[in-house]
């Protein structure tokens, strides 16, 4: 995770940039507003590196980052699903490109599924783990937004969720908790990241 990060490109379609060769991607995916691109400023140490927003529907695009030496990993920053607001063209062409990159991208090593820790898991996350699930893609579910809750409430929003992922076949057994704005957890997705470009 050596700084500086850079902002690679965006792709509107799952297909507009063939995988790099040499390299593996990681991406954020979660419902609107779940704090995707605020965590990967977090890991970068980078604020303002991906833009976040106050209002849902922020990221549109596929926003790819690179740090600027030791090229290998590419951070991948997701547009939302479940944002009800959004005009239903918008919806349906971001849904499409979630789908599309989650399901077919040969570089895609693993998947964080980023969970508001005060809502728990979604209609709507449910099927993005089936779809992981089908296509075969590792994942790990990140509790996001950790400071929101009351100190201890976190440990059972983590036993709840890890016992209702517990069948699913490409989910990575341990939830983890973290908060973009007071660093918790941090660290330890940092080092997980790591360790898949070490493995
Ligand atoms: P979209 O791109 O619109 O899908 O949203 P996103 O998932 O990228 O969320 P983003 O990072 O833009 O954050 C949404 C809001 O949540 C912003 O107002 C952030 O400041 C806030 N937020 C993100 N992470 C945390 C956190 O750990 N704690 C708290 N308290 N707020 C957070
Ligand atoms: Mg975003």
């Amino acid at each position: 995770f050596a700084r500086p990060w850079t902002f690679v490109r965006g792709m509107a379609q799952a297909n507009d940039l063939p995988p790099i060769a040499g390299t593996i991607e990681v991406a954020f995916a979660g419902r609107s507003n779940v704090g995707k691109s605020s965590l990967i400023n977090a890991l970068t140490g980078q604020q303002g590196l991906a833009r976040t927003s106050n209002t849902p529907g922020r990221t549109q695009e596929l926003n790819l980052f690179r740090p600027e030496v030791e090229a290998g990993l590419l951070l991948v920053d997701m547009p939302g699903y479940g944002y009800a607001e959004a005009p239903k063209e918008k919806v349906d062409v971001w849904n499409a490109l979630i789908r599309d990159y989650l399901r077919g991208r040969p570089n895609l090593r693993r998947v964080y599924v980023l969970i508001d820790a005060r809502h728990g898991l979604k209609k709507n996350d449910e099927d993005v783990l089936t779809l992981l699930d089908k296509a075969a893609v590792s994942y790990q579910i990140v509790l996001t937004k950790a400071d929101k809750l009351k100190p201890g409430g976190i440990d059972k929003v983590l036993a709840d969720t890890a016992e209702r992922i517990r069948k699913r076949p490409a989910a990575f057994p341990e939830v983890l908790a973290t908060s973009s704005e007071k660093g918790a957890g941090v660290e330890e997705l940092r080092a997980a990241i790591s360790r898949l470009l070490a493995g």
